[in-house]
């Protein structure tokens, strides 16, 4: 699907802080490689390279757009940028050996078959390195259902139905199950943020940032488009009332695993 940097950015600060969460709790001293995959708009690439000033740091997303914001935002000597797709992704063989830490968040749940991907990514590491990974949770509250909800009962029903999927992630046990038969130690827990936003239907123009965007860019023209979001805002705004503040609560769920090889 096509990213929008300008989109996805605007609710840049509740979705940098479960990105910070897992960050915080990736306990390595001086890694020498690091991969941040799906890394978007670089922010925590950044991030990455500040905090580990001796690590070569490479940012890898499949969008050419994100990685042209990404390497405009921080034009560092020390980051590199690769335009490549996570599904058949493996770290080049380096100088600097296999990785440390593979970080990714809000990245792979766009991606299937998590049994064979996120072992592989273990199997990347070099040992007693750490998969870091983040994933939305949350496909089966509104903000998701109302997107199959509008999918269904619209006259673009027969052309957008077979996008719709069941939820990408699993629960925390699945991947305890998938990932513990390789790793030294695995790590997972559940947050669930209450996001306070503001402004004019902010459940749909947040979902348009990420898994609303292909069903948009699916529709025929701008007016059959207008007519989608005009539905689907009806039934996110009847799901998440605004406050009489005017202020918009959306919970969001994540998974977090953090798995040492
Ligand atoms: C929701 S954004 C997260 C960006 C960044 N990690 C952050 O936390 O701000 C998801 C990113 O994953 C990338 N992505 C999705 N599917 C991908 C794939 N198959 N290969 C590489 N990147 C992918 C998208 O291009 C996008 O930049």
């Amino acid at each position: 699907m096509s990213w929008s940097p300008t989109q996805y950015l605007t609710f840049a600060a509740p979705r940098l802080r479960p990105a910070l969460d897992l960050f915080a709790r990736v306990e390595l001293d001086a890694p020498a490689l690091i991969y941040d995959l799906g890394c978007g708009t670089g922010q925590l690439t950044q991030l990455m390279a500040a905090r580990w000033p001796g690590a070569r740091v490479v940012g890898v997303d499949s969008s050419a757009e994100m990685l042209a914001r990404a390497a405009g935002d921080a034009p560092s000597a020390r980051i590199e940028w690769q335009q490549a797709d996570l599904a058949t992704w493996a770290p080049p063989p380096a100088a600097t050996g296999a990785p440390q830490l593979i970080y990714s968040n809000a990245a792979l749940h766009w991606l299937p078959e998590h049994a064979t991907l996120l072992p592989r990514l273990v199997a990347a590491l070099a040992p007693g390195g750490v998969l870091a990974v983040q994933m939305p949770r949350n496909f089966e509250a509104p903000s998701h259902t109302a997107i199959a909800d509008t999918v269904l009962a619209g006259p673009w029903r027969d052309r957008l139905a077979l996008m719709l999927r069941p939820s990408p992630v699993a629960s925390p046990a699945w991947y305890f199950g998938v990932l513990s038969p390789h790793a030294a130690s695995v790590d997972i827990w559940e947050t669930e943020y209450l996001q306070v936003l503001t402004g004019t239907d902010p459940v749909k123009e947040w979902t348009k940032g990420t898994w609303l965007a292909p069903f948009l860019a699916a529709l025929a023209d701008d007016a059959e488009r207008a007519r989608f979001e005009a539905d689907y805002a009806a039934r996110v705004r009847a799901a998440y009332p605004p406050r009489a503040d005017g202020r918009t609560l959306f919970p969001f769920r994540r998974l977090f695993m953090l798995v040492r090889r």
